[in-house]
């Protein structure tokens, strides 16, 4: 099955290649990107989007500045290092991934002796940190999978496919690997406005692996679960508080119905995007422009009197989570943070 990489390093032209996501499915169009201004645009776009993915984007981005930045000496290349990485933090603020792909990488480099050293330190754990997170998803596949019956169909929102990870997915990695395990699962994606991330990125990253995948608007969803259509939910996350689960607005909307209807409700993420500082009323949910909202194609539908409220992220209670699929294993509310990242690699 596949799911290729969604961005990595090349090493011979010391850049970072990605998959254009604004523009699937129409289009598969490879972005080669050599600077910290282009990658800040590329994330603040959703050219690269998902939290694990902003993640490694995030770790190969401070990378790029090693290499970017003059190595005069290593007082003056470590504080443009850290500009660029504060640039690349300030892209978007809910993903919990982003900062900590790129705090790695930055204290990766804290002991090193000279530039050059600097430089091979940030660029190998950046690489660490995207072959972990592949690791992360397929660990989390599995364990998820065993959750599913042989034969269910599952709805999900958003992506939190390949396309959000290195690879393989984390929501879609639980489904794909319950595929490969024999089992029988239809997918219902929800097409996620307004951004489409789930009509245009899941519907094309299963179908692209022969997975029964159905578009549906945002709003079917309570109709299908009424209908007893879904036998379960499984979304991603960005961040993950010990009293709240943050993903693509919508989630909070599907849980509820879940809960209503006794359809267990999944998230599936790595330990990376658990967050041990912070409660639900500290994290900042980002809003986004109104065009996102007011204009499809080349159409304007609200006028321009309106105002117009466009959420990217909500909360979803931990009370309404089922479980939580991590790669450690599967663990059911309430979560004890501080415990569970014991496990968690930091350095
Ligand atoms: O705004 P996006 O497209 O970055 O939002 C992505 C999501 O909400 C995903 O569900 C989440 O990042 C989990 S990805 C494995």
């Amino acid at each position: 099955m596949s799911a290729t990489a969604t961005l990595w390093w090349d090493a011979e032209n010391e850049s970072i290649h990605y998959i254009e996501q604004t523009l699937l499915p129409n289009e598969y169009s490879l972005v080669e990107c050599r600077s910290i201004e282009r990658l800040a645009t590329a994330i603040r776009r959703l050219e690269i989007r998902g939290a694990p993915a902003l993640g490694v984007a995030g770790a190969y981005g401070v990378a790029l500045s090693a290499f970017l930045s003059e190595k005069k000496d290593l007082k003056s290349f470590t504080a443009a290092v850290h500009r660029d990485a504060d640039i690349l933090r300030s892209t978007r603020p809910t993903a919990i991934n982003l900062a900590w792909g790129i705090d790695r990488v930055l204290a990766s480099m804290a002991s090193a002796h000279d530039c050059n050293d600097a430089r091979s330190c940030a660029i190998a754990k950046a690489h660490e940190i995207a072959r972990e997170d592949t690791a992360c998803c397929h660990a989390i596949g599995k364990h998820g999978a065993a959750l599913l019956p042989d034969t269910c169909t599952v709805l999900t929102h958003c992506n939190a496919g390949a396309l959000a990870c290195s690879s393989w997915g984390t929501a879609l990695g639980v489904i794909r690997s319950a595929v490969n395990e024999g089992k029988k699962v239809k997918v219902i994606s929800c097409e996620t406005r307004p951004l489409m991330q789930g009509a245009r990125l899941t519907a094309w990253e299963l179908a692209r692996d022969g997975i029964d995948v159905t578009t549906i608007t945002d709003s079917t969803a309570a109709h299908l679960m009424r209908k007893g259509t879904i036998d379960a939910v499984v979304v991603g996350a960005d961040r993950i508080t010990s009293d709240a689960v943050f993903n693509k607005i919508g989630t909070y909307m599907h849980a509820v119905c879940a809960h209503h209807h006794k359809i267990p409700f999944y998230v599936a993420a790595p330990l990376s995007t658990f967050d041990a500082n912070n409660y639900e009323k500290d994290v900042i949910i980002e809003e986004r422009g109104r065009e996102e909202v007011t204009i499809m194609g080349n159409r304007t539908y609200v006028p321009d009197e309106a105002h117009v409220k466009n959420y990217a992220f909500d909360a979803t209670p931990m009370e309404l989570v089922s479980a939580v699929i991590t790669e450690t294993g599967v663990l059911r509310p309430p979560i004890e943070i501080h415990k569970l990242l014991s496990h968690r690699n930091t350095t």
